[in-house]
């Protein structure tokens, strides 16, 4: 392998790319609080953390998804800084390092383990009923979704006797989470009762999982701040989330939509490939959009160029966030490298980047059996991961 350049030590590289590596179970803190697609290794998220960025640094996710980065950045006393335009991702980073206090956390545990039993899609309300009709629950009325659509509409009836926004909050976030379980891609019915001991059983691990993480930040001297864009926010224009902070990101740690690889990122999938709308409903959030929205463009139009048009408009607004002397640390999938990874770097370049390692030092993995389709002749169920680090040029 040849000699990574001098912006990375050799021995800092050997840990990044072995972390990057790493395929263990995703796990700790609250990581655990949703499954989000083509999410990082939290592993791979820590170790670039603290390698590259120092206690009390800025360190920047302009593409949170389900907010790994976030979480361990706040984990480390960094100030932690999330974007992403997908409001579901907000959410959850939100949910992910919002601490509760004492009374909240004896709430919650008296819902999961006195009001959720006692779910039942019989009493659904005037309200529950409303959003029964609704197109936010679009393709769960069919066979495997049917049960679970009531006793859900009633579970989120109920999120209104928890005392506070964060409570609720925490809570939708566990219903978010056993929802995903029973429904995206399941193949056999789940029953009511084992819908109902599930989302108590979550909710209690997630319970010691922000525990845990609250445990964690309270460690720092000074309690890590997090910031996180409102809903929607595109990264082509991040200065408004960094108005307030009169300083630059030292370090960026992050994973761009994947040209060439179509992933549904904002949807479930129930009763084979019906698509439903599912989590907007549950959080409350907005969604509206198409999967391309979420894609850097339509999955057919990576060829032609608006993949690369949308990255490089991102790219440029990051390059204006970043400090002189910060550091870009991506983990990127390509449908089909050969043709796809030049002009990404192109692209890199154009927005003001260059590469810190050489081209041998790439280090590539495999990643076998993810839930997404990559649009090239040959390629179904895999697709091939790179990290990629950069400096402002
Ligand atoms: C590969 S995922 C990131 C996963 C994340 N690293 C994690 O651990 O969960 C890419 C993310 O980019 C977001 N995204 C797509 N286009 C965007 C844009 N123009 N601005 C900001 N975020 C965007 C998607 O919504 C998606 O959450």
């Amino acid at each position: 392998m040849t000699q990574p350049a001098s912006t990375l030590h050799p021995e800092i590289f050997e840990r990044l790319s072995g972390a990057a590596q790493d395929q263990s179970r995703v796990s700790g803190l609250t990581h655990g609080f949703y499954r989000y697609p083509a999410r990082f290794s939290p592993k791979f998220a820590a170790t670039a953390i603290e390698q590259l960025s120092e206690p009390g640094d800025l360190v920047l996710d302009p593409y949170m998804g389900g907010g790994t980065v976030i979480v361990e950045a706040a984990a480390r006393g960094r100030l932690a800084v999330g974007n992403d335009i997908n409001s579901l991702s907000t959410f959850l980073a939100k949910a992910k390092t919002t601490r509760l206090t004492v009374a909240e956390i004896e709430a919650v545990t008296y819902w999961a383990l006195e009001v959720v039993p006692g779910l039942n899609y019989r009493a659904s309300s005037a309200q529950s009923l409303d959003a029964l009709a609704s197109e936010k629950t679009k393709n769960l009325s069919l066979p495997r979704g049917r049960f679970i659509k009531k006793v859900l509409a009633t579970a989120l009836a109920s999120i209104d006797e928890l005392p506070s926004v964060n409570a609720a909050e925490f809570v939708r976030c566990a219903v978010l989470n056993v929802s995903q379980w029973a429904l995206d891609g399941r193949k056999t019915h789940t029953s009511v009762e084992e819908f109902r001991r599930k989302l108590s059983k979550t909710t209690i691990e997630m319970i010691q999982g922000i525990k845990e993480f609250s445990s964690t930040v309270s460690q720092h001297k000074r309690l890590p701040k997090i910031i996180l864009s409102n809903g929607n926010a595109n990264a082509i224009d991040l200065l408004p989330i960094f108005a307030k902070q009169g300083r630059r990101a030292k370090l960026i740690v992050t994973s761009p939509p994947y040209p060439g690889v179509h992933v549904l990122y904002h949807r479930w999938q129930v009763d084979g490939r019906r698509e439903t709308p599912a989590p907007y409903w549950i959080t409350q959030r907005t969604d509206g959009q198409g999967s391309s929205y979420y894609c850097f463009g339509d999955r057919r139009s990576h060829e032609s160029g608006a993949y690369f048009d949308t990255a490089f408009e991102t790219l440029r607004s990051i390059r204006r966030v970043i400090a002189d002397d910060g550091l870009m640390v991506q983990l990127i999938a390509f449908s089909n490298p050969k043709k796809q990874l030049p002009r990404y770097l192109e692209v890199m370049q154009l927005a003001g980047f260059s590469e810190s390692l050489q081209l041998e030092a790439r280090i590539w993995r495999e990643v076998p059996n993810r839930k997404w389709h990559a649009h090239a002749r040959g390629v179904t169920n895999s697709a091939r991961e790179v990290l990629l680090v950069h400096t402002p040029a």
